[in-house]
């Protein structure tokens, strides 16, 4: 075993479920590439998930559907290669784990083995419950997806908040139960009602780290090209822009082409 596999300071899922323990918020941030990813790594944060939104801000897709098996693990690869201390959580892509048990094994396996992931992440509850035993069964840590699921967006119909009927909200507490009680190390809970996240995060032993689920669980998750204001249509209530990017870059590439066209760069001292 490498040394900074055995570094202390580094996060696992042990790691994570102390800090529920010790109600010691989680902090993670997607990325999908090893420049992101170093500094996202450098900024501290404990979970760095590789999502299967790669498959909307890095290729452009309306959903999350297209992206592949094949392409996720080039994703993750290139963001293990950065990363230092954060664990690191692989989104098992659509249509590698629904078929059944033994396909979603062999995706996971392939996840571990090609891009050198910590774990991976499936969405679903009941459904998926057997995939997520055999999985861990096979010493490969299982991070759940509750809520609003974006594998199912074509079930669903839209993106709106998720469980805010009652029968809905009973099915998710169960599945969320379900989770625990297959293995998994924590579960993402995206766009639910607040109270129903906080009811949900205090029932489980394991962490709930949410998107949109309000501020009683025991982590915040935000798509690092939302937070850092890289897309601009997207503009959900429980989005916060940390920075504002894509005027940046406009400004700065506005202002390439400008000293270009006018043969303002390069100047002497940029010249050999
Ligand atoms: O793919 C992703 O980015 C996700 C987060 C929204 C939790 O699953």
């Amino acid at each position: 075993m490498s040394a900074a596999k055995t570094d202390p300071k580094r996060i696992t899922t042990h790691v994570l479920q102390e800090m529920k323990r010790r109600q010691e918020p989680i902090s993670m941030l997607t990325s999908y590439d090893y420049s992101m990813a170093s500094l996202v790594d450098a900024g501290g944060i404990d979970v760095i998930l590789v999502g299967d939104s790669a498959s909307n801000v890095m290729a452009g897709h309306e959903t999350t559907l297209p992206i592949t098996l094949d392409q996720m693990i080039y994703h993750a690869q290139s963001v293990v290669r950065a990363v230092k201390r954060a664990l690191v959580v692989v989104d098992m892509p659509f249509g590698s784990y629904q078929g059944n048990s033994e396909e979603a094994l062999r995706s996971a396996i392939r996840i571990m083995k090609e891009s050198g992931g910590h774990s991976v992440k499936l969405e679903g509850g009941v459904e998926v419950q057997e995939s997520i035993s055999r999985i861990v069964k096979a010493g490969i840590p299982v991070m759940g997806h509750l809520g609003l699921t974006p594998q199912s967006i074509y079930k669903f119909g839209t993106y709106t908040v998720r469980a805010k009927e009652e029968a809905e909200a009973l099915r998710l507490r169960e599945d969320a139960r379900l989770l625990q009680e297959a293995g998994c190390f924590a579960i993402v809970l995206e766009k639910v009602p607040a109270n129903l996240a906080k009811e949900v995060a205090e029932e489980l032993a394991i962490p709930v780290i949410g998107i949109g689920a309000g501020a009683g669980v025991d982590g915040q998750v935000l798509v690092i090209h939302d937070m850092l204001g890289l897309t601009q249509e997207f503009k959900p209530r429980f989005l916060r822009r940390y920075a504002d990017l894509a005027g940046t870059i406009h400004q700065a590439v506005t202002q390439y082409v400008a000293d270009v066209k006018g043969r303002g760069f390069p100047n002497p001292k940029e010249s050999y």
